[in-house]
């Protein structure tokens, strides 16, 4: 299977730049290239920061340019959506029984399960941070006890890591102290989990966590700075990028495309001529 992952597009209302970049210009460079080179695809999906604001007009101007994606997209939120805008312009996306945009996707190499990790209570304002209340826990564990009575192998997509990455000013912003233990105790008790998916940190970041593998990839957008000094969150203008995911039952590989390259691109051959 092919599955292409893209994150943090942070979309604002069309022709409105941010932070110097213009994401709609970005997103529709991205599915251009994906048309190009990935049209085999099974799956997109966008792990969260779809818009910047929230706004509905956002919202619409994705929808309307994901249009031109020649695969189903399977997106989810983050800290930067509006949920009750999100599911007004994208009222197919399947929410759980309490409203969260949460859900499961069988595929061709196993069951993904989505998850949607905003704070719940719109009237505690905008967080930065993530949370996976007990609500939401008891859901996950039920779909993971489900999923490992069946054989199924489990992919996890989410917005915010359940962990630190060492960098400072994003270990204040993932999921919650208390959120994270839990959701850290439940995922140990299970050997069926073989990928985690996540936003959120606009960087490629990869490793294992409790033993399970896990990967991030660049924005769409801007990008955060690789800084373990300031403690601050500093964008840059870094190359952005897509996850290429190929999954096999044996494996599971990510590539990662800086679709904005246009420099040379050298055959070694004539190179080895040339000297
Ligand atoms: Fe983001």
């Amino acid at each position: 299977m092919k599955l292409i992952h893209l994150t943090d597009t942070h979309l604002t209302t069309p022709g409105r730049t941010l932070y110097g970049i213009d994401p709609l210009a970005r997103l529709k460079a991205a599915i251009d290239h994906i048309h190009i080179q990935h049209a085999d695809a099974e799956l997109c999906v966008i792990t969260g920061d779809l818009t910047h604001w929230g706004e509905a007009a956002a919202y619409d101007s994705l929808r309307e340019t994901l249009r031109a994606l020649p695969l189903p997209v399977l997106p989810i939120i983050g800290n930067h959506d509006d949920r009750s805008r999100f599911r007004s312009a994208f009222p197919e996306v399947p929410t759980d029984e309490s409203g969260f945009v949460q859900w499961t996707q069988d595929t061709s190499v196993g069951r993904f399960i989505l998850l949607d990790t905003v704070i719940g209570d719109a009237a505690q304002g905008r967080k930065s941070a993530g949370y996976f209340d007990a609500g939401r826990v008891d859901w996950l564990c039920a779909r993971l006890d489900a999923a490992q009575a069946e054989g199924v192998p489990v992919f996890l997509f989410m917005h915010h890591p359940p962990f630190g990455v060492g960098i400072a000013a994003f270990d204040e912003i993932n999921l919650v102290a208390d959120d994270a233990l839990a959701f850290g105790a439940l995922l140990r008790q299970y050997r069926h989990i073989r990928h985690l998916f996540f936003g959120h940190i606009h960087r490629p970041i990869s490793g294992s966590w409790h033993g399970i593998p896990f990967s991030t990839l660049p924005a769409t957008a801007h990008q955060s700075g690789l800084d373990f000094l300031s403690g601050t969150d500093l964008f840059t203008h870094e190359a952005p990028g897509y996850g290429v995911v190929l999954i096999t039952p044996e494996q599971v590989t990510v590539h990662i495309s800086d679709f904005t390259y246009r420099g040379p691109q050298i055959d070694p051959a004539s190179e080895r001529l040339q000297g």
